[in-house]
């Protein structure tokens, strides 16, 4: 009998655009337009100390670019090894071709045998915060599957670039970055143990970007809007129910999660999570002070720092889970 196919995580990495702004940075610039905020009010509702900005001209495919490589790097791999590309972002170079595409082009240039890597396939995942675990769910249905051997999969956003920096209550809250993880069919056990991919298209409306191009115009606002007491009570229950979902596919307990890898939006968010799940905050993975809500890039951002950092170890069961605009939720567990 032959063992079933899994997808193992070989590598990790993330970048983050090197202009870091402190929470006493962003109160400095807003106040200069009559914006009023403070330290005390963004690191007593939310944890952010600080968030990184990408430059202008830098895109979502250059940070995403650096994230891969790192993770390329850390499997050991060459990106003509890889046969699938997944970016999930809902800050996309262009409206089309998919940032999957530009970075796959930008990865063939980077030697002449990595050229190998034109013609696998390359999209998009458009989930906003939970898109990186939609992109983690579908690379490994798609593994499972055999219709690929090595998948990259990258969560990469410039969520700069939608702030409304007259609007404090949604302005200090975001960052951009990437993370990426290469993912490699094994019989091997371990891996991905069980995902989940969750939407309810009801609440469109309390986090959105509403604008969209129309005849060389956009129409709407293209700027984030997000009523957050609304999101805020949505994502506390429903994170939970996803994570019990992919413990109960995979058998196991909460007792058997050995690192929570949260969405980085809000440390209450994740502390509540953490409750639930009857998990110490010393099994919590945090990021969100350093990073701020870096959307699909927030959850593989926090992996990677972990992995590095020497606390997550080779073996130990991981619960991902984000949840984001659409409303959107998920969670994937996996042994590292
Ligand atoms: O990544 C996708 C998922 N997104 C999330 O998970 C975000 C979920 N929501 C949240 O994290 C929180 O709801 C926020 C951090 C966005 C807001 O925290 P809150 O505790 O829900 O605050 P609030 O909206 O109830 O506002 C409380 C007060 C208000 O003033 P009044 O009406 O009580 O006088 C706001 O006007 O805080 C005021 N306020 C601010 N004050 C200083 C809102 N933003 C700011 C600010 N600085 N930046």
């Amino acid at each position: 009998m032959t063992s079933p196919i899994r997808s193992r995580l070989l590598g990790t990495g993330s970048f983050l655009p090197p202009r870091r702004l402190s929470n006493a940075d962003l109160v400095a610039q807003l106040a200069r337009d009559g914006v009023e905020t403070s330290d005390d009010w963004i690191v007593e509702r939310t944890g952010i100390r600080a968030r990184h900005f990408a430059d202008d001209g830098v895109k979502t495919s250059d940070l995403a670019f650096q994230a891969s490589s790192k993770a390329l790097q850390a499997a050991g791999l060459q990106p003509q090894d890889i046969d699938l590309i997944i970016v999930a972002t809902s800050t996309p170079d262009m409206v089309f071709p998919s940032t999957a595409c530009i970075l796959q082009h930008k990865l063939s240039q980077t030697s002449p045998e990595a050229a190998g890597i034109l013609g696998v396939p390359a999209f998009d995942v458009q989930a906003v915060c939970a898109g990186f675990v939609y992109a983690l769910g579908v690379a490994d249905a798609m593994l499972r599957a055999g219709s690929a051997k090595r998948a990259l999969v990258v969560g990469a956003e410039v969520f700069s670039r939608l702030l409304d920096f007259s609007d404090r209550t949604t302005c200090v809250l975001f960052g951009d970055g990437a993370g990426a993880v290469v993912l490699e069919a094994s019989d091997q056990p371990g891996g991905i143990l069980a995902t989940e991919m969750r939407a309810d298209g009801r609440h469109v409306d309390i986090l959105c970007v509403p604008g969209h191009v129309q005849n060389g115009n956009i129409l709407g606002d293209p700027v984030l809007k997000m009523e957050g007491q609304a999101v805020f009570k949505l994502a506390v229950g429903v994170l939970e129910e996803a994570a019990l979902k992919v413990l109960d596919k995979a058998g196991l307990q909460k007792t058997d999660i050995d690192w929570l890898v949260p969405h980085q939006a809000n440390i209450r968010i994740i502390q509540s999570t953490a409750r639930k799940l009857g998990l110490p905050m010393d099994k919590v993975v945090l990021t969100v002070q350093d990073h701020g809500n870096t959307s699909a890039a927030s959850i593989p951002l926090a992996l990677d720092t972990a992995v590095r950092a020497g606390r997550i170890q080779r073996g130990q069961r991981l619960m991902l889970e984000g949840v984001g605009g659409g409303f959107t939720w998920g969670a994937a567990l996996i042994q590292y």
